[in-house]
């Protein structure tokens, strides 16, 4: 099992703590605004959510892993190609829903982390989504229909953010 902060020697209890620990983490990530200065997309942004959700539990949390992973019989991005993969999906475009998703995918095959880059790597993409996506959707809806009240839209844009997200 993996070296721990807590001093936790079964993997059980650390399974459990780490699920306890990085819920209420990734709550506060929203709730106390820590998403709100971060460049949407960006490696930097990641590292950022990955240090926040994990950094009671590992000495790794929000560094570059230093191995090679799989998962099943899939390897992530090689060592060797790590760093540049990563300067690539940093210019990626992600002007609409689909190049986030493509950035996304990519993102999950670099597997930066040694552990816990599913969990990041989602509040990533919902970061970047409600940046870049939805943010200006509203906005621009705002000026069209001159509202100031914008809780009608606020549900608009919420269901266009869950419809796209979930839909195949
Ligand atoms: N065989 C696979 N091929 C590609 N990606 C995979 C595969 N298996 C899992 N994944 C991706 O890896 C993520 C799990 O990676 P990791 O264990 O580092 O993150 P986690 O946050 O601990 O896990 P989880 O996402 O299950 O909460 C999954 O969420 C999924 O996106
Ligand atoms: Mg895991």
């Amino acid at each position: 099992m993996l070296e721990n902060k807590l001093g936790l020697t079964s993997s059980a209890d650390l399974a459990r703590e780490e699920e306890r620990i990085s819920k209420k983490k990734a709550m506060e990530l929203f709730e106390k605004g820590i998403l709100d200065n971060l460049p949407a997309g960006k490696f930097s942004a990641l590292q950022v959510i990955h240090k926040y959700l994990f950094e009671d539990i590992y000495d790794y949390a929000g560094k570059i892993r230093t191995v090679n992973i799989a998962k099943g019989s899939f390897r992530f991005a090689p060592l060797i190609y790590l760093e540049a993969a990563l300067e690539n999906i940093d210019k990626m475009p992600q002007s609409n829903f689909d190049e986030i998703v493509e950035k996304y995918v990519e993102m999950n095959i670099a597997h930066p982390f040694r552990e816990g880059n599913g969990r990041s790597t989602r509040i990533w993409l919902d970061h970047a989504t409600i940046t870049k996506v939805i943010r200006p959707l509203k906005q621009k809806s705002c000026k069209r229909v001159k509202k100031t009240d914008t809780t009608t839209l606020d549900d608009v844009c919420f269901c266009y953010f869950s419809v796209s997200r979930y839909s195949s």
